[in-house]
């Protein structure tokens, strides 16, 4: 009772000084304890007309710049007018303290109530300080140097105005072909989960309300990451089983650990849009994991249900959405234009509305808007953070550390410094763009330290031929590019050098623009007249490194049976050139493990360590056993595979079964070669017979070890029912008992094994 009374004081009160002091945001400063921050935005709602709460629920570009195609405008003939009626919940593309005050002042003195915008952007791997992308920082399988890497992220971005980011992308996919896997942690729940919750944790720091924190932003809601044959945009056609265990627990997690707000996806779900799936964000994401953040749509995806055959026009493109939990338009104009009507005339309950509009309002007090509406708009921030010297050192530890060394046949790798006469070959070995990989959106063009670049700084005995040229470039939005098919004028210079050279270091792969949004594949070999280039200079001298930049994992089957060694670079950001020249010469050991299957064809595509047996496994002698008749089963490169320039070796499995609760498995695992480096030990399980069929190897711990010459340590990990459990096909949380295979070891293929049984 007393607490009523108490609460009622404090929304009167509330109350009270949104009438007294106009209709300012400054009215609802002050403190942000959780009850405090419902008590205002309960005050706030009862003062918004139905259609400045619409508003709320409302999101557009900037004009500045676009990353989508531009639905018709017609609803919003002048977003600066709509800004004004406060019919503006959040804008975005635009950056720069400047033009994020001016819209800001727009919105906090020219409105009515006076609330702030949020102000969106892509901030995906740096922001002007461009890290690996995604994918690559995903396989350094280091969580704390992954959070970094999005804590500078924040801080650079926080500096120009920006307050959200479009991030972390949690899509799971095991589909190679789908340029998007460039954005994500590749293709297993657990490590995208703990990678997904890194990423949160460094955007949004341990206070919200800093003004060098921003709201992060999980998505795709969900699913996007199985589009169909790895089109981009395609049906996501998903059995429950892998619903919930694949695709939604990295989600839940970000839930978990309070993501402000999640991005609904472009794809159809078992035949309904995701934008309109009331099953995913009002049952679940909203019900069942009770989450409070809001959710926005994903750039005109509520329009584009016209296009699936979902909605007949914009007007039920609002009811739908609306119904469904969709709680922010981005780009559609469908709420700005017809919810005000659907609710006046019944079709849309204003509680609906107010339920959203409290989820958006309650990140805005969470990043402390309410209390200062500029706290993001410091030029002298924007002027020290950017490329901060601190910011490129990170850059530079995670691009040595998200490479992966997948062959290095008689140790020619590390170079000597001393080495003469080293070849460097290949259009992407002197490309200041294409290492900044896609999604770096307000990345400076051409900035990037190129191999040759970073390799000059290193050794004096280094020679550049280009070779074949690769790619054309349009540096404009959207950075199209043109592969050349056809003139191979620049081989007999490759092969010349090769000719005269002892060394040769091959940079090939896939141009920045090949993956990313928009950009799927049907083809997974090196693009252009590579191939052919490669097995041109190979004739003519075998030493080759070959030096891998990709935005994906490619089939390079040719080159893993004949070129003697292969390092896995991706695109690895600003620092490029550094980072692979000091792994090149050893400077730093490499130590990354592939997130994703190489596959070896195209054909095997999807391929993922984590599959189920069939009922034919083989290897068998005759036919009829699951298999192709022109290709193995086996991937090129496991997930979970990375070698090192020293060699590890695991013994002493032991497993203590002794408290059920927690299930104690140890492994010792020892330094045997002459190199210093670091190790990531994985450990997989099998449950060997369940009520819903489980993987053949599911990963379900590990830990980055470092471990000098002749070192040896002993990793220890606890099983608990979170790790030794599955959800059946309605959503339930099942542990059972019987028997689990444990394997822990140096990838998803190769480790030391034991048993033990769950009672
Ligand atoms: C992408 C989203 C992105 C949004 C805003 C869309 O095309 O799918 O991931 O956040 O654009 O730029």
């Amino acid at each position: 009772m007393k607490k009523n009374i108490a609460s009622l004081f404090l929304l009167s009160l509330a109350l009270l000084s949104c009438t007294q002091k106009k209709e300012t945001s400054s009215v609802i400063s002050g403190t942000t304890s959780p009850d405090s921050i419902e008590i205002k935005i309960t005050a706030l709602l009862q003062k918004m007309t139905l259609e400045e709460k619409i508003g709320q629920m409302n999101q557009y570009n900037g004009f500045w710049d676009a990353t989508g195609p531009a639905p018709s405008e017609k609803n919003a003939k002048n977003k600066y007018e709509h800004l004004k009626k406060g019919l503006v919940g959040a804008v975005l593309n635009v950056t720069g303290v400047e033009k994020v005050r001016k819209l800001q002042e727009m919105a906090v003195n020219e409105t009515r109530l006076g609330i702030p915008l949020l102000f969106g952007f892509d901030v995906i791997h740096g922001y002007k300080t461009i890290t690996p992308i995604p994918l690559a920082e995903a396989a350094s399988w280091d969580l704390s140097l992954i959070e970094k890497s999005a804590r500078i992220a924040a801080e650079e971005a926080s500096a120009v105005g920006i307050n959200w980011t479009f991030a972390p992308m949690v899509d799971i996919s095991r589909d190679a072909r789908w340029g998007r896997v460039m954005e994500g942690a590749g293709e297993d729940t657990y490590l995208g989960s703990k990678i997904g919750i890194a990423r949160i944790k460094g955007f949004q720091g341990n206070d919200l309300s800093a003004n060098n924190t921003i709201a992060a932003c999980v998505k795709h809601f969900a699913g996007y990451g199985f589009a169909e044959s790895g089109k981009d945009y395609n049906t996501a056609d998903i059995s429950l089983s892998t619903l919930y265990n694949v695709i939604l627990p990295p989600f839940k997690a970000a839930v978990d650990n309070n993501v402000q707000t999640v991005m609904n996806s472009f794809n159809v779900v078992d035949g309904i849009p995701a934008t309109a799936n009331s099953f995913l964000q009002r049952d679940i994401l909203k019900g069942k994991w009770n989450y409070k953040g809001f959710v926005v749509s994903d750039w005109g995806s509520g329009l584009e249900m016209i296009d699936h055959g979902y909605a007949k026009d914009l007007k039920q493109v609002a009811e739908l959405s609306a119904k469904a939990g969709s709680d922010m338009d981005m780009e559609s104009y469908a709420y700005v234009a017809h919810l005000k009507q659907l609710v006046e005339s019944g079709k849309v309950d204003e509680k609906l509305i107010d339920d959203a509009v409290r989820r958006i309002l309650r990140v805005k007090f969470e990043l402390g808007l309410f209390d200062d509406p500029y706290r993001y708009c410091n030029l002298q921030n924007e002027k020290t953070k950017i490329y901060a010297p601190e910011h490129m050192a990170v850059a530079l530890d995670i691009a040595r550390k998200s490479m992966v060394l997948l062959k290095n046949e008689k140790q020619i790798l590390p170079l000597s410094k001393t080495q003469k006469n080293i070849a460097v070959i290949g259009a992407l070995a002197n490309d200041k763009s294409s290492p900044l990989g896609n999604w770096r959106l307000a990345a400076d063009d051409n900035n990037a330290i190129t191999v040759l670049e970073g390799l000059q700084k290193l050794s004096t005995n280094v020679s550049f031929a280009r070779g074949v040229n690769f790619v054309t470039e349009k540096t404009s939005f959207p950075n199209e590019v043109q592969i050349n098919e056809t003139d191979t004028s620049g081989i007999g210079e490759a092969v010349a050098l090769a000719k005269k050279s002892d060394i040769i270091i091959m940079v090939l792969g896939e141009h920045g623009m090949q993956s990313g949004e928009g950009r799927s594949r049907s083809r997974l070999d090196l693009p252009g007249l590579q191939q052919q280039m490669l097995e041109a200079v190979y004739a003519a001298n075998k030493n080759i490194v070959l030096v891998l930049m990709n935005g994906r994992p490619l089939a390079v089957t040719w080159a893993a049976e004949n070129i003697p060694a292969i390092l896995e670079a991706w695109q690895p950001g600003m620092l490029s050139g550094d980072a692979i020249a000091q792994v090149l010469f050893g400077e730093y050991n490499p130590s990354g493990k592939l997130p994703m299957t190489f596959p070896r064809s195209v054909g095997q595509v999807p391929i993922y360590y984590n599959h189920y047996s069939t009922g034919r496994p083989g290897p068998k002698k005759e036919v009829f056993w699951s298999h192709y008749t022109d290709e193995t089963n086996k991937p090129l490169y496991p997930f979970g595979y990375g070698l090192s320039y020293t060699s590890f070796q695991y013994s002493n499995l032991k497993i203590d079964d002794g408290d059920q609760s927690k299930i104690k498995v140890s492994v010792l695992v020892k330094n045997k070669g002459k190199f210093s480096g670091e190790e990531v030990v994985q450990l997989y399980i099998r449950d060997k017979a369940a009520s819903v069929v489980r993987p053949l190897k599911e990963l379900k711990g590990f830990e980055k070890i470092n471990l000098s010459i002749g070192e040896a340590k002993q990793v220890d990990f606890l099983l608990t029912d979170a790790e030794l459990g599955f959800y059946n096909s309605t959503g339930q949380f099942l542990v059972e008992p019987g028997d689990f295979e444990i394997m822990v070891g140096s990838s998803s293929e190769k480790g030391i094994s034991g048993v033990f049984n769950k009672k």
